[in-house]
């Protein structure tokens, strides 16, 4: 019998994550079973939907268990296998606990070519993330040569490549980000025509009569909030608001009001559209094809925080609720 190092959820956070959330601990491995893998983790995915399974609240996805491993989109090779799909050395892709090593039934693992691509990629552009900005954006936004679109956590893992993809359909990109060097780096390597920084602005509706002075067309929203509010108000006739996430909400400990007048919707004859990438697998090939071709053909960039070590990924979780990292947040673990 084996051992893994594993992170488990020791309680459930009351407001913001905590590090007493999360506990450390060696676990042993019981044999590989027959139909079953033993795959050991290099590298992990932390995405702000792990916040809301920290809870009990219903949502898309079932939440975490208590004194069980967190689970994560991660990259692995396979090191044992009684199961025909894999054989040692395969590299794959899929999710698996917080942990050195899964035991894992093969089912929803994908294997990689390592040579296509680095590995950390796939957690990030080429994976879930850059997924769901390539559908949100281009699916549901379809932004058009000339149209202003937006973009909140503009140089995240998701705000990064749907900047990107707007510009490339000739759109006028602006953004807001929670620091003045993410803000540089956006204008600056994605090509962003502008980019506030939302920690220390102090009136976001300014700043977007300031940067978006005819109206917005396309939001792609990341954040919620005060930030979606002053949005709303500014979307133009036949507006579109791609409806990703709402980060700046996941941690409240009561609901927030939504915006005001409701009635703008009809008003302005806007579309606001929720969806989750997991709904749209389908497209997966369609979407690995376009982008790894951008990335290959260096039409777009791509940034990633990568954090070493598997005990460091309760502090780097907290601090991707902050705004710590600086595009894709990833935890190598081995
Ligand atoms: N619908 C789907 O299927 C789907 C799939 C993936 C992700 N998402 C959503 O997409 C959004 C972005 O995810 P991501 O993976 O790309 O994460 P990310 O942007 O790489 O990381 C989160 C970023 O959000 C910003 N942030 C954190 N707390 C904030 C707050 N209180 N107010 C404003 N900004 C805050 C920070 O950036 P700044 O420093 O710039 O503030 C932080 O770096 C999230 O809302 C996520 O839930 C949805």
């Amino acid at each position: 019998m084996s051992q893994t190092t594993r992170i488990v959820l020791a309680k459930r956070p009351q407001g913001d994550v905590t590090p007493d959330c999360f506990r450390v601990e060696q676990a042993p491995l019981p044999a590989v079973a027959e139909g079953q893998v033993l795959a050991r983790s290099l590298y992990l995915s932390l995405d702000p939907y792990m916040r809301p399974r920290m809870t009990e609240l219903r949502s898309y996805t079932p939440p975490f268990e208590l004194d069980r491993p967190l689970t994560a989109g991660s990259v692995a090779e396979i090191v044992e296998s009684r199961n025909p799909k894999f054989a040692a050395g395969d590299i794959v892709v899929g999710m698996l606990d917080w942990a050195t090593h899964t035991l894992h039934d093969g089912r929803g693992l994908r294997k990689i070519d390592p040579a296509a691509a680095p590995l950390p990629a796939h957690l990030g552009i080429l994976g879930m993330p850059g997924f769901t900005a390539w559908h949100g954006m281009l699916r549901i936004g379809q932004p058009k040569a000339g149209e202003t679109v937006f973009v909140s956590a503009a140089t995240g893992a998701v705000g990064q490549l749907a900047g990107q993809l707007a510009k490339l359909k000739g759109a006028r990109v602006v953004g807001c980000a929670g620091d003045d060097a993410k803000c540089a780096w956006a204008v600056q390597e994605l090509g962003y025509d502008a980019c506030f920084n939302h920690r220390t602005e102090t009136d976001y509706g300014a700043a977007l009569d300031r940067l978006c002075p005819g109206g917005i067309d396309v939001d792609f929203e990341n954040v919620g909030g005060d930030i979606f509010h002053a949005v709303f108000a500014r979307m133009k006739d036949f507006g579109r608001m791609i409806m990703c996430g709402a980060i700046s909400e996941y941690q409240d400990r009561t609901p927030r009001p939504g915006p005001e007048k409701m009635f703008t919707i009809v008003q302005r004859r806007l579309r606001i559209e929720g969806f989750i990438v997991s709904d749209h697998m389908a497209s997966m090939g369609e979407f690995a094809r376009e982008v790894g071709t951008l990335l290959k053909e260096g039409k777009i960039r791509n940034r990633e925080t990568v954090v070493e070590g598997l005990e460091r990924a309760p502090d780097a979780f907290i601090g991707l609720l902050k705004g710590k990292n600086f595009g894709k947040l990833i935890v190598k673990v081995a």
